[in-house]
């Protein structure tokens, strides 16, 4: 067993940033490639920290992004300072959103992006405090297979 950490970066992103929106989920994928992890764990990291990243651009004010992957463990942690969460619980059921009529026309607004984040990773933490912002702890586990 080898916890010792292969990578450990840290990235930022800016809220309503929409030209950049997806450039640090991006930037992850290739890490994790470039490390060489299975396809379909780079696939659930990727999905996950899209995800995450776009609620940042249409929620949050800005972000800082952790990644830490170790031989059985990808991490990925998200902190932003924002408007938060007021109910989580009703956050994360499927088809709830928040969004605009500007965000539902560029495509977002399915209220999926939570439930997505949630099936993708192996465990999900989040806490949020209003007006403050919000924390998401994404953990995927590298040695099992896709689920
Ligand atoms: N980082 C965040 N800060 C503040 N509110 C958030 C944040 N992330 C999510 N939310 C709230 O949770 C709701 C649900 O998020 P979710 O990602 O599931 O759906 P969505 O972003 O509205 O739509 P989709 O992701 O399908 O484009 C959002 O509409 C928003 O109200
Ligand atoms: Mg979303």
């Amino acid at each position: 067993m080898n916890d010792d950490v292969l990578y450990s970066q840290e990235f930022s992103i800016l809220g309503k940033d929409f030209s950049n929106a997806g450039s640090v989920s991006t930037e992850i994928k290739s890490i994790l490639k470039e490390i060489g992890f299975d396809p379909a764990v780079i696939r659930r990291a990727a999905i996950a920290s899209y995800e995450a990243e776009m609620n940042v651009v249409m929620y949050a004010v800005r972000a800082v992004v952790r990644l830490s992957a170790t031989p059985r463990t990808i991490e990925i942690e998200f902190e932003d300072e924002g408007q938060g969460i007021a109910d989580i619980e009703q956050a994360m059921v499927e088809g709830f959103s928040t969004a605009t009529p500007e965000m539902r026309e560029m495509g977002f607004g399915a209220g999926m992006g939570l439930p997505n984040i949630k099936k993708n990773s192996d465990d999900l933490r989040i806490s949020s405090e209003v007006g403050k912002g919000t924390k998401l702890g994404i953990l995927i586990r590298t040695n099992q297979a896709d689920g």
